[in-house]
């Protein structure tokens, strides 16, 4: 009873520290969640379907993950209501796969006396979410390079709900096999030890996933710190990519391409992915502070603006890897790897594409300064709209001097042709 006693109190504590810093409230576990939270078996919302409490799939994850009278990051919101967004003010989560709330953000400019007009909807995936006013991509019917209905887009096109797939105590990725124990995306996670398993990163969905015509091969591999929506005004948040070495993984590349086939590289006239950055590279990154600047030294030269896939996947080593106080900045070896999310982020950004920087223009910054309506001089072709608050945030709030006066697009960080 003792025994009993004391473990509630040590668990407890936990709990109270884990709210106390804002982390982790539980709900999913790594796994299927109560099924109550999604689905309610007498009052499910009118018209939907599944039973599910939300008017349709998005809307169902998005009366937890959004949450109106947000102030600022906030814990596993991914998207920010409209009223906490109005025009001038940039969504207000932080996190690595980017918040929602950009899709919603329409710029209008004129340059030399024509307006152009940049719509939310490019900023990122399009989920439909009727209740929080996410609608379906207005241009893209499919998938860009790929057959996958932009009608169909859900958070459970690319995260499976019930959260089934698990990591076990090899490294291996299963649907079955062990019980889950708790989520594995934090570099806190337990390691599972034999007869358990843990959640796979972020509930994505893993090999034999199938939804309207495409099928996943296996769940990227990655950690990421337990508190990782947060400004990165003074330190990074450093989410850890890895490769796809072990049994049921599938590198980031071919994860996107699951829907994206002919985004990948081989054999098609794109940008390389999945492939090792080669040492002139892997140097180059390393050198490389700013426009004008390769002064750098490898060890501390990580960017969470371009980052890229260590190859690994012990995610014991990608553990150690994902803090966000800087004490991790090394930067790649030439096997690690440029990957998708190298340049673009997985939900939506602050940029055309869901990109991580501006790629419209030569400048990201002008003059010492975040490009923005509000700046002088004004340069409506870098501003595109917004005002410099929200160009910075997009940019999740870094100070703009760690950026070059004028500082020019971050290929630059492995390419330097700046
Ligand atoms: C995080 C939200 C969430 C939780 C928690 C959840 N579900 Fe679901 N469930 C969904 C969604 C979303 C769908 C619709 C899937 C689709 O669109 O294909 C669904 C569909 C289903 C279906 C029908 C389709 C299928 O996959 O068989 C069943 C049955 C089901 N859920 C059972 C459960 C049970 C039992 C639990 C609790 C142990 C549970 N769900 C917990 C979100 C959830
Ligand atoms: C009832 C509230 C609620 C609903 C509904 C909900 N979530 Fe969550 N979600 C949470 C909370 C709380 C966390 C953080 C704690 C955790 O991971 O258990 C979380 C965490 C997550 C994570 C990170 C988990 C990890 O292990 O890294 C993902 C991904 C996620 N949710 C996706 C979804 C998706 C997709 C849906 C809809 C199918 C959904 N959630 C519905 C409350 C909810
Ligand atoms: C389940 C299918 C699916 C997966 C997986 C998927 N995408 Fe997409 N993606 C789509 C669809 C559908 C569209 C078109 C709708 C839209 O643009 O909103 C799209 C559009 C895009 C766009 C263009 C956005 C724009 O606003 O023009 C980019 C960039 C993109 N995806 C990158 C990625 C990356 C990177 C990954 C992997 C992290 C990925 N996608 C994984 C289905 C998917
Ligand atoms: C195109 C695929 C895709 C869609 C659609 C998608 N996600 Fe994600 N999500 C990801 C990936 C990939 C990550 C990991 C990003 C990273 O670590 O860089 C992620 C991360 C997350 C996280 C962890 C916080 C973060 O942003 O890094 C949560 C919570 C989450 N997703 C919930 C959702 C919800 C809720 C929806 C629907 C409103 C959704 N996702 C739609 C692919 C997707
Ligand atoms: C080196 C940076 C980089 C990498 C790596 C990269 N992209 Fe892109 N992507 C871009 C840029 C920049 C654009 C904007 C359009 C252009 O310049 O072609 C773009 C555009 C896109 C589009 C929109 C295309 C359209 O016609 O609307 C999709 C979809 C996309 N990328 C998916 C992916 C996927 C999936 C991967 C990984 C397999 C990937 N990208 C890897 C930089 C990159
Ligand atoms: C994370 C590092 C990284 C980033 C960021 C990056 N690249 Fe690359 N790029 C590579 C690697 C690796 C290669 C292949 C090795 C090589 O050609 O030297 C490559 C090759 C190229 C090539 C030559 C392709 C060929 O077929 O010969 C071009 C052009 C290019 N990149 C342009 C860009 C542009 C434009 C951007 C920004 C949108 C960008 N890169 C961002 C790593 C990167």
């Amino acid at each position: 009873m003792r025994t009993l006693k004391l473990s509630l109190v040590i668990v407890a504590a936990a709990l109270i520290t884990f709210g106390f810093y804002g982390t982790s409230q539980a709900f999913h576990s790594g796994g299927v969640a109560e099924c109550g939270g999604c689905h309610s078996m007498h009052t499910p919302a009118p018209g939907g379907s599944f039973l599910l409490v939300g008017t349709d799939q998005s809307s169902t994850c998005l009366s937890c993950h959004e949450h109106a009278g947000d102030t600022g990051p906030s814990s596993y919101h991914i998207s920010t209501a409209e009223a906490d967004m109005p025009a001038g003010v940039a969504p207000l989560q932080r996190t690595p796969g980017g918040d929602f709330g950009w899709l919603k953000k329409t710029y209008s400019f004129t340059v030399r006396g024509t307006t152009t007009t940049e719509d939310g909807a490019t900023h990122g995936h399009n989920i439909i979410a009727v209740d929080k006013g996410y609608a379906v991509d207005p241009v893209n019917a499919t998938a860009p390079g790929g057959t996958f209905p932009s009608a169909q887009l859900a958070c459970n096109s690319c995260h499976d709900p019930h959260g089934q797939y698990r990591r076990l105590s090899d490294g291996t990725i299963s649907k079955s096999g062990a019980p889950i124990i708790g989520n594995g995306s934090y570099n806190t996670s337990a390691t599972p030890a034999a007869g358990q398993a843990v959640g796979v990163y972020r509930l994505l969905a893993g090999a034999g996933y199938t939804k309207d015509g495409i099928t996943f091969n296996g769940v990227p591999a990655a950690k990421t710190p337990s508190t990782y929506n947060r400004t990165e005004a003074t330190t990074q948040t450093r989410t850890a990519y890895g490769v796809a070495n072990t049994g049921g993984h599938e590198t980031w590349g071919n994860w996107c391409s699951t829907c994206h086939p002919d985004m990948h590289s081989t054999g098609n006239y794109v940008h390389p992915v999945v492939e090792g950055l080669g040492s002139t590279i892997a140097t180059l990154y390393g050198q490389y502070v700013k426009s004008g600047d390769m002064t750098g030294t490898l060890a501390s030269s990580f960017s969470s603006l371009v980052p890229f896939a260590t190859n690994s996947s012990d995610y014991t080593a990608l553990a150690a890897l994902a803090v966000n106080n800087d004490s991790q900045l090394g930067g790649p070896g030439s096997s690690d790897q440029v990957m998708c999310l190298s340049c673009h982020r997985a939900h939506a950004s602050g940029w055309e594409y869901g990109l991580r920087w501006n790629m419209e223009g030569e400048f990201i910054v002008y003059n010492s300064l975040y490009p923005g309506t509000d700046t002088t001089p004004t340069v409506p072709q870098f501003a595109r709209g917004r005002t410099s608050a929200e160009t910075g945030a997009a940019y999740y709030d870094r100070p703009v001097a760690q950026f070059a006066s004028y500082q020019r697009v971050l290929c630059n960080k492995c390419h330097a042709k700046d």
